[in-house]
């Protein structure tokens, strides 16, 4: 009975990359890799990210796609984790990529996108992003709102050629923390309806832009469909049916306690949605942040200190510089001892930033955890690198790639004169 429930403790929960596993002695292999050979050849905190899951995910909705419609591209949505290997792996899977700023779209260019496969959204692009992205003759620009349209038709010379959407508030909150809710009544992206309608008679009338289709974004970390299509009815019915959709990214990640549908049952819902609502034929664009990247990814943190008050803190050498998204909407991770995975003492993981809210898992439950131990959080590949920041003078973790047993750094870790790199005077 003991042996049975020690075994059951031990498998591997889906919110680890795929093929990760405990081996005989209970030590997690990632890509092949030792977790703890990584953090003694690498240090820690470090980002450790299995490439073979990142294509996996890549080619599972490539494939989802195309088993269903022969008229759709899949745009990984890079904020989720703008770095310029995840971005050459993804475009060398054959997907596209969307941008939310020209800091990501130069890295996009970067990582190998070729400019056509390129869509740049945001919410207040300014007019040397609208510039450089006309410049760099991307797929398509979404049009944020009437007074980045006259930004757009101040600096688009004669000559442009650009193909565009309009990215449409629906007025429809799915089930998400508010934070990541973006497309509800009150929302800062995209135009209003009556406000979409302006934009559409203005780029109708302007040879320059073709207009070929709306788009909206609901939010983040989505786990039922139904809001997709009551806000693809919505904007149906008030704007008339275009030939383009782009229905946004929003499909959840496996963090702990959440499971999201499959990116089949993901991808089946959107092209059915979309035929029933518009008809047959349609264009459908997707893009998955989190859904592609999240994970793929491990951060590996080492113990420093266990403290036993009223509870007991856990306290690592990352934190809210690595991982910000615990502090921003209360996200929940797993956690385990890499070496040691299992129960018995409950904890709370906490940073090591000059900050009583920069605790990284609340109520966890670890084996015994003890300084010096090797601790892992799965799921972290989207938001953990693109919101890493220098906060307490921290140096930014760096990017692993594991594959095949071999490992490698994408992504050295800040030193610290990065700390002072900016600095002009003194
Ligand atoms: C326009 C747009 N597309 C895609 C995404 C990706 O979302 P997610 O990482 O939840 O898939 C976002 C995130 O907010 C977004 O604003």
């Amino acid at each position: 009975m003991m042996r049975h429930r020690m075994a059951a403790v031990q498998q591997l929960s889906d919110a680890f990359p795929l093929g990760s596993r405990l081996d005989e002695r209970g030590r997690l292999q990632i890509g092949g890799c030792d977790a703890l050979e990584l953090a003694a050849e690498f240090g820690t905190p470090a980002f450790v990210v299995a490439e073979d899951d990142l294509r996996a995910r890549a080619r599972a909705f490539v494939q989802a796609f195309a088993e269903r419609t022969g008229d759709f591209d899949v745009l990984f949505a890079s904020k989720a984790f703008p770095c310029t290997a995840v971005y050459r792996v993804l475009a060398q899977e054959g997907i596209g990529c969307d941008v939310a700023g020209g800091g990501e779209l130069a890295t996009a260019l970067r990582g190998g996108f070729a400019p056509e496969r390129i869509l740049l959204h945001g919410n207040a692009k300014t007019e040397a992003e609208l510039a450089y992205a006309l410049d760099a003759r991307i797929g398509l620009i979404v049009v944020d709102g009437l007074d980045e349209l006259d930004r757009l038709q101040r600096v688009a010379g004669p000559s442009v050629r650009q193909a565009v959407l309009i990215r449409v508030a629906p007025g429809v909150s799915p089930d998400t923390h508010p934070a990541i809710s973006t497309g509800g009544p009150n929302t800062k992206f995209g135009l209003n309806l009556a406000d979409a309608q302006v934009a559409i008679d203005r780029l109708r009338a302007d040879e320059r832009f073709d207009l070929q289709g709306l788009h909206f974004h609901i939010g983040s970390q989505i786990l039922e469909l139904a809001p997709f299509r009551r806000a693809l009815e919505v904007v149906v019915d008030a704007l008339g049916d275009f030939g383009t959709y782009d229905l946004g990214g929003g499909l959840g990640a496996t963090y702990a306690g959440e499971r999201p549908p499959s990116i089949e049952a993901y991808v089946e819902g959107k092209v059915r949605m979309v035929e029933e609502v518009c008809g047959p034929g349609r264009r459908i664009l997707d893009e998955p942040g989190r859904a592609l990247v999240a994970n793929s990814t491990v951060t590996l943190y080492t113990v420093q200190s266990v403290k036993r008050n009223v509870d007991t803190w856990v306290a690592v050498d990352g934190g809210m510089s690595d991982n910000l998204r615990p502090m921003l909407y209360d996200a929940r991770y797993e956690v385990q001892v890499a070496n040691r995975f299992g129960g018995g003492t409950r904890c709370h993981v906490t940073g090591k930033h000059c900050e009583s809210g920069d605790v990284i898992v609340r109520d966890a439950d670890l084996a015994d955890p003890r300084a010096g131990d090797v601790l892992v959080t799965p799921a972290t590949g989207a938001y953990g690198y693109a919101m890493a920041n220098q906060y307490n003078g921290a140096l930014r973790p760096p990017v692993v790639m594991v594959a095949d047993g071999d490992a490698r750094v994408v992504v050295r870790r800040d030193t610290v004169e990065d700390l002072f790199a900016r600095d002009v005077d003194g």
